[in-house]
């Protein structure tokens, strides 16, 4: 399901992920479409990211005979990037429905494509705890590097970022500031353009997903 580019980047690959970010990325793509397909490529994308996760057994009994089963060990802190990353959250749900959530909201500005912070509420994080960071969009890698180090400030230590696009660019430039992080990503990309947007890309993400 996966190939790995190198040991800290992992570009997924699945034929019902490339079909629907497909649909994604036509410009013709309405807003519902625009929707129902970043839930199917968000939840593939995350299948692959909580593959990492450590079990433990839990015993049960079935109607047969006992059983020695396993549900997950980690305690995982999930943060969507507002407002995009709202949408992976949503496609999250189902598989971590008691999951943690932490939120911060940041905005590229439109002339200078950095990101700039106007929310931020995230729950008691310990070292222990695997933070997930969602956000649909690494383009220049600016709004996932602030959000990583605002985490490690409040004490977070393994922490995953997870993309359904991203540039060339902004991973090398997240990579040289977080070696330490896995990046999980749905596509690498061409280039950034000059206002910083993705290409070939879809556009952006927020607009199109909020239908604004
Ligand atoms: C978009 C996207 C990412 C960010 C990526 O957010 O959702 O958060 O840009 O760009 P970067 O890697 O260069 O930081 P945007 O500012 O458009 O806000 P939105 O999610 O509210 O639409
Ligand atoms: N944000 C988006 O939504 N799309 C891009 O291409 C870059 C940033």
């Amino acid at each position: 399901m996966k190939k790995r580019n190198n040991n800290q980047v992992i570009c997924v690959s699945h034929p019902l992920l490339e079909q629907s970010l497909t649909v994604l990325r036509d410009k013709r793509t309405t807003t519902e479409e625009f929707r129902r397909h970043a839930d199917i490529v968000s939840k593939i994308i995350l299948i692959e990211a909580t593959k990492h996760l450590s079990m433990k057994v839990r015993n049960i009994e079935t109607p047969l005979a006992p059983f020695a089963g396993s549900e997950l060990a980690d305690k995982v802190i999930v943060v969507p990037v507002l407002r995009a990353g709202l949408a992976m959250l949503i496609a999250l749900r189902e598989f971590l429905p008691a999951v943690s959530v932490g939120f911060i909201g940041l905005e590229r500005d439109e002339q200078t494509a950095q990101a700039r912070e106007y929310y931020q509420k995230m729950p008691k994080i310990f070292a222990s705890h695997i933070v997930m960071v969602i956000d649909p969009m690494l383009a220049t890698g600016g709004s996932f590097d602030n959000t990583v180090t605002a985490l490690k400030a409040k004490g977070a230590k393994r922490i995953v970022v997870v993309s359904v696009v991203s540039a060339p660019e902004g991973l090398k430039f997240f990579r040289n500031r977080h070696p330490d992080v896995l990046v999980i990503t749905g596509a690498i990309d061409d280039h950034l353009n000059a206002q910083k947007f993705i290409v070939p890309g879809l556009g952006d993400f927020g607009d199109r997903y909020f239908g604004t």
